[in-house]
């Protein structure tokens, strides 16, 4: 008998989520230095961390001792960031962490997750590892969601709906009156805020008032902290409870807790490279709109997708990852035509807008 017999049966066939491919991988298949890569493909933050982080993390000196466990101080700082209480908050390896916790503390097998799509992967593949049943509810022609459509699929096993805002990969946000439409049903309605400070739209004043209302949000993006892994969830208190429980332990590590607490003092510092992300992209959506075989598509986000007209977008993907210009491409319904571009530094605008007018002529 083989191994792999020993493998969940539904498990068999599951492609996992498929990540950008990072710049030292592709080093060596392209003629591109990794260094010289123009990595617009993650929605990362090109300016980086705070320089605090940098210089906090070189001076500590306790890697050997375990983080604390029940991140109090960490809740504590998140908590004045956000403006809830720490008792409504829990960090995780990411917010990407959070939303598996959400699914596994909530759903039975067989339980029901409405996913507007097209969005983010990871609620469908954290809900197939669960055995949750994925309803996709279609966003329309212009990425909206359609709130009666959604809420027609709601039923006795829907445990979570999931929205992206601003929306990933489509960058448009929902209105709030969609969303406290959503929140009156009474199914927990999971707001993914990954992008919140480049939209500054956010609903976590509606925390009091709703108690099926979950916020996520990430230091990912606005803090430059992708590669330390820190998120944070705002959830009803009791459900906070429980997933500290069945999180795994020390799930944050030392050098995340460092950087938060680094990043909040350097909020200024950084909220001005936040600033210059937006500035830049109204920048690229001017420079994206004047070529004629690309369709953008409005954002409140920190990157923007194209429709890409006469020209595949998988092999337009390939071409640029050639020139060592890496962005984002989906094989999935209603986007396979469709390239996101994450916004990054002026330069990398430039390079970009044309290397483009030299592939599309
Ligand atoms: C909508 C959305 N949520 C969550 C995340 C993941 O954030 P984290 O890096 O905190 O896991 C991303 C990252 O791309 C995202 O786009």
């Amino acid at each position: 008998m083989g191994i792999e017999k020993l493998i969940r049966k539904e498990l068999l066939s599951f492609g996992g989520y498929s990540a950008a491919a990072s710049p030292e991988v592709l080093e060596g298949r392209i003629d591109v230095a990794a260094k010289d890569m123009i990595k617009i493909d993650a929605n990362e933050n090109p300016y980086g961390c705070s320089p605090r982080v940098n210089k906090a993390l070189a001076r500590y000196a306790q890697f050997n001792i375990y983080p604390d466990d029940g991140q109090e101080k960490l809740r504590k700082l998140l908590s004045g960031y956000a403006g809830v209480d720490a008792k409504y908050i829990v960090a995780g390896n990411g917010s990407n962490q959070l939303i598996d916790l959400l699914i596994r503390l909530l759903v039975n097998p067989g339980d029901e997750i409405i996913n507007c799509t097209p969005t983010f992967g990871i609620y469908s593949f954290s809900a197939k590892l669960c055995n949750g049943v994925l309803v996709e509810v279609p966003r329309d022609e212009a990425f909206n969601i359609d709130v009666a459509k959604v809420k027609a699929a709601i039923t006795t096993k829907t445990k979570l709906i999931f929205v992206t805002n601003p929306n990933n990969p489509t960058g448009n946000l929902t209105p709030e009156k969609d969303l406290i439409e959503l929140l009156d049903t009474g199914v927990p309605i999971v707001v993914d805020e990954a992008y919140y400070e480049f939209s500054r739209k956010t609903v976590v004043p509606l925390m009091s008032k709703y108690e099926n209302l979950i916020v996520l949000r990430t230091l990912s993006k606005w803090a430059g902290l992708a590669g330390l892994r820190i998120g944070y969830g705002l959830f009803p208190p009791v459900i906070a409870d429980f997933i500290l429980r069945i999180k795994i332990p020390y799930n944050v590590n030392v050098a995340a807790i460092i950087a938060v607490e680094e990043s909040l003092k350097d909020k200024d510092y950084l909220m001005a490279s936040v600033q210059r992300l937006i500035d830049e992209r109204q920048r690229l959506l001017d420079q994206v709109q004047k070529i004629n075989w690309l369709t953008v598509y409005p954002t409140q986000s920190n990157f923007i997708l194209c429709r890409i007209r006469n020209i595949d977008a998988g092999n337009l993907h390939k071409q640029l990852q050639l020139k060592g210009i890496l962005v984002r491409y989906f094989d999935q319904p209603r986007i396979k035509d469709c390239i996101r571009f994450s916004v990054g530094k002026p330069e990398h605008t430039d390079a970009l807008i044309k290397t483009l007018r030299e592939i599309g002529g």
